[in-house]
């Protein structure tokens, strides 16, 4: 009985399909590490005992950002045609913008300037939320 109760259950699950979320975009997949190590550099960016693993952290995002460049959000197909183009350039523009201040962060944590890295730090949290509202399709329709 248990088996069958089961078995109704995975079919019923096979039966709804994959669910498609956004970290099953290659996009999507940087972004969740960029998540994680942001998460982590938030919590330590004002304590200058952990500025090399902070460097570290940072250097993850970066790379991850670099990459995010070569793709296209999601929700660029939704864009008519005629503004398609547009989105895309606006989105890389950003997310070019967003790697200058991981550029900035970068010298004020060699530097050991925690008070200028936080302000940093808080710039790229604001960059990340303006990024979301603008080109994340999820984030669009709240
Ligand atoms: C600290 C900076 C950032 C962090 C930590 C971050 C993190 C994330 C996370 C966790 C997701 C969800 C991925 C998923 O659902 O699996 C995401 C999605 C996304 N983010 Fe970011 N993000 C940042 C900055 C940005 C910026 C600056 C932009 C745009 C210029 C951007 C554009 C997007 C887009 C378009 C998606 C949806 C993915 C897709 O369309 O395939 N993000 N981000």
């Amino acid at each position: 009985m248990k088996i069958r109760s089961l078995l109704i259950a995975l079919s019923l699950a096979l039966a709804a399909g994959p669910v498609v979320r956004a970290d099953d975009t290659p996009l999507g997949e940087r972004m969740e590490k960029m998540g994680g190590a942001f998460r982590a550099l938030r919590r330590q960016i004002a304590d200058a005992s952990k500025n090399a693993d902070s460097l570290a952290k940072l250097a993850t995002i970066r790379k991850n950002a670099e990459e995010s460049m070569k793709f296209d959000p999601a929700l660029a197909k939704d864009q008519p045609a005629d503004k398609r183009q547009k989105f895309i350039a606006d989105y890389q523009g950003e997310m070019k913008k967003f790697m200058e201040l991981c550029t900035k962060l970068e010298a004020a944590l060699k530097a050991n300037k925690n008070a200028e890295a936080e302000k940093l730090c808080a710039a790229m949290g604001d960059a990340q939320k303006a990024g979301h509202k603008q080109f994340k399709k999820d984030d669009k329709k709240k």
